[in-house]
Formats: structure tokens, sequence, C-alpha cells
């Protein structure tokens, strides 16, 4: 299959600042493999502790993946240039253009060892379940959002499913795997364990490489005439506020993404509408385990259904089943979840709604009023309490006097006094 690399593009509203940000990422991480390598070498110190054979083994181990995960993170986000980045930018700017600090260098980690290294189905599953709600029509450009260590398109790709690949993804680290997986390199990563099958399943060195001699052997189930050349252009950006013009395009891909991003799902299915063409298709495909389940924008199968027909789309294929999830070979834990792909086509036009903002206005403009929200009313008393209890703690005074003092001061009756008291010093220690 001849394949164009293109350059990779950059689409944040701010290079430099998305740059500060990851290299504070990438920070955070050094900081905490350092932290895991002293914690090691002090657990081990034999002054000090008693430890097995084995479990010095284990540290052993643990500390050479360590050592060497650590460079080959730090060698794959090179091309970023995240060192050469010293600028003093404001907070409030930083916080308007805020890489979520849910995405950091080890997010989706393993999802670059289930794409390119272990030898288990997931990836054909995938692709099976996507080739059921595949338009029977050609596809060419083909925009995909969150496209994360790049093997989906990549079997979409041998597959003949589309020609023309937008690959776009916030996380420099998922996206250089894919651009060197892409290109045909071939190199070694190290996955360590949390819960091995035996002692030597804590970690390996695995070979990453692309999968095509497996797919020769299979059956492509779309045909195509031609043996049609590709092209991939990997795009190093924030999808959830799609840096596309209005109504340009023709085919978008959001795997395992519409149920990560923190927007609400209708705002983002409005601002997708808004940059697709007339008669232009979505494809969805992923689970819809959305982050925070007690928000009302956690929404179940049916309700999606009906935000996307007032998103201005029609269902026109879908398909749910369960699929096991990152279960890596080493592992001793597998999860299974339950995914819902479909294909949409756009039939109404959408106004966009304004910009995905992180933050409300008045954190980001430093001169709006803050709202007096019961929520705020509510810290405020419970702190006013809070504080009121640390201010009494003198180092003579028992639970039994501070009850006392509450009482008189705080009008509460004993046992309600001795109630929160007793909650706030459990609450200290279970923390
Ligand atoms: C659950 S992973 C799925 C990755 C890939 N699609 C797959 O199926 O393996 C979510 C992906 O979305 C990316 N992502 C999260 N927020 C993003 C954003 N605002 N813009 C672009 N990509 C984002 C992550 O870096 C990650 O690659």
């Amino acid at each position: 299959m001849p394949i164009h690399i293109q350059p990779q593009i950059t689409l944040f509203k701010d290079v430099s600042l998305a740059k500060i940000q990851w290299l504070n990422k990438l920070n955070k991480y050094r900081t905490l493999i350092d932290h895991k390598l002293h914690k090691i070498k002090v657990d081990s110190n034999p002054a000090t502790h008693q430890i097995s054979n084995l479990t010095k083994k284990r540290f052993e181990l643990m500390t050479t993946a360590l050592k060497s995960q650590k460079n080959e993170i730090q060698l794959l986000l090179e091309p970023f240039k995240l060192e050469n980045i010293f600028q003093d930018i404001s907070v409030a700017k930083v916080l308007a253009e805020r890489v979520p600090s849910e995405q950091h260098v080890l997010s989706y980690f393993n999802n670059i060892f289930r794409d390119w290294a272990w030898s288990t189905n997931e990836n054909y599953v995938s692709l099976e379940i996507l080739k059921k709600v595949w338009p029977s029509s050609k596809t060419e450009e083909l925009i995909v959002l969150g496209s994360g260590a790049g093997r989906l398109a990549y079997d979409l790709a041998l597959n003949k499913m589309a020609t023309d690949f937008k690959l776009v993804d916030i996380n420099p680290l998922l996206l250089s795997v894919s651009q060197k997986m892409w290109s045909g390199e071939s190199f070694e990563l190290t996955e360590i364990n949390e819960f091995p099958l035996t002692q030597d399943n804590k970690k390996k060195k695995w070979a990453l490489k692309t999968p095509d001699s497996d797919f020769k052997s299979t059956e492509s189930k779309i045909e195509s005439e031609t043996d049609s050349e590709i092209n991939v252009t990997h795009i190093w950006g924030d999808a959830i506020n799609l840096p596309f013009k209005a109504e340009s395009l023709t085919s978008i891909l959001t795997p395992w993404f519409i149920d990560i991003i923190p927007e609400d799902f209708f705002q983002f299915a409005k601002r997708l509408n808004s940059r697709m063409r007339d008669g232009a298709t979505w494809i969805n495909f992923g689970p819809l385990g959305f982050g925070s389940p007690e928000r009302g924008s956690s929404y179940t199968k049916e309700e999606i259904e009906q935000i996307l027909d007032l998103a201005g789309f029609k269902i026109e294929a879908s398909e749910e089943q369960f699929m096991t999830y990152l279960h890596s070979p080493l592992s001793s834990q597998k999860r299974e979840e339950k995914v819902l792909a479909w294909r949409a086509k756009k039939i109404k036009k959408m106004v966009a709604p304004k910009d995905f903002e992180n933050y409300p206005s008045w954190v980001t403009n430093t001169s709006e009023a803050i709202p007096l929200s019961p929520e705020f009313q509510n810290i405020a008393s419970q702190s006013q309490l809070e504080l009121q209890i640390l201010l009494s703690i003198d180092g003579r005074r028992s639970i039994t006097d501070i009850v006392k003092l509450m009482t008189e001061h705080l009008k509460l009756s004993d046992s309600d006094a001795t109630t929160i008291l007793l909650t706030y010093f459990s609450n200290y220690f279970e923390k």
C-alpha cells in the first residue's frame, strides 16, 4: 500500500502555550518516575527493610523498566521540541487555553501496545464493527478526531475504507507513535504492568510494528477498483473546538472520543454539524461511559439518538456489542465494554455553539463579577465551621472541650456538635 506521509500540522490557537503545558506535563511525568525510583531504592535497602530475593528481583526489574520507559518517552517527544520553550505567560491566558488536566503524558499509554504490539484481537474486532456501519459509497477524506496511536485509521487504510486521512490528537506522545508507525519505522517501548500474571510479566520491552503481514491474509470485504494511494496528515491540536472551516468536512470518525471530552455531547454534535458539508457523514465508535456519571450530560444510547436528531443528523446505520478493552497479555485483569457504532448523515444545518471553554468566563476574565451560587455559599459556611474547629485546637483542649465551645458560640446541640467534630476528624484521617 503506497502511503504518503504529509508534514505534521499544529493547530492550537496558541502553539507556544500548548508546548509549555505539555512540557509541564512531561516534567510531572519525569518527577513521578524519579519518585518511583527513589521509593524502590528506599524499600530495597537491606538495612531498613527485610525483603525476599524475589521482591529484590522485582525491584530490579522495575528500576530497569522505569529508566528505559523514561528514555523512550523522551525520545518520542523530541520532535515536538518541548524543551526549547521559555516564556512568561499570564495564568489567566493559560487557563483560557488549557490542555485539560486529565490529558497527561501517560494517558492512553496502553493503547500504544494494543495498537502496535500485543497480538490480541481487539483491533480486528474494532475494524469488523466499523465495517458494519461504513458507507458503501467511496470515502476519500476522513478526519479522525482523537486518533490516538493511529492503528484504527491504519487498518481502515489497509482495508481501503478511506484514502486521505487527517489524524487529529491532542497528545504529542500518541501522535509521535502514530507518525512513526505510519512511516514504517519500528522501535521499542517498555510496558510496565501493575497487575502481572507472573513475575516475568511485570515488564516487557515490545518491538512495535505494523500489522501488514497479518492483514495480507485477511480478506477485505470492501472492494476497490484500484490499489489507491493513501495520504495521511497528522494534526497536533484540540479537536473539541474543531479547527476546520464551516461546512468543509465530508467524513468524520470519532473513535472512543465523545465520552472522554469534557464538553457536553449535544454542544459538540452541533459544532461538528456546523463544520460538515450537507449530506456529510459522521461515524462514531466507542462506549458511552461518559467521564462524570453524575453529570446531566452522561447520556444513554436512547438520548444520544434523540440528540443526534436534534443536532441535524439522521442515523443511517448502527451497531452495538461488547468487546474486550486493553487486555494486555501480561495482565491478570481484563475489562469488557459495550461499544456503540453509528453512521449519521447531516440533514439539517446547525449554528455552531460558541467555543468550548474549560472554565467559566469570570475565571479567565479577571474583571468579571463572580456569580454568587448556592454551591459557593455552602462551601463558605462549611469552611467557616472548619476554620472554627481548627482555631479551637490549642494543644490542651479535647473533643469534649471543643464541643462545649461550639454549643456556646454556635448555638448547636451537644449531639450535633459531637457528630460534626467526629465526622471532621475521622474524614481527616481517611483522606
Ligand atoms: C480513549 S482514547 C481513544 C484513542 C483512539 N481513538 C483509539 O480508539 O484507540 C481518546 C483519544 O482522544 C485524544 N483526545 C482527548 N482530548 C482531545 C482533544 N481535546 N482533542 C484531540 N484529541 C483529544 C486522546 O489523546 C486519546 O488519543
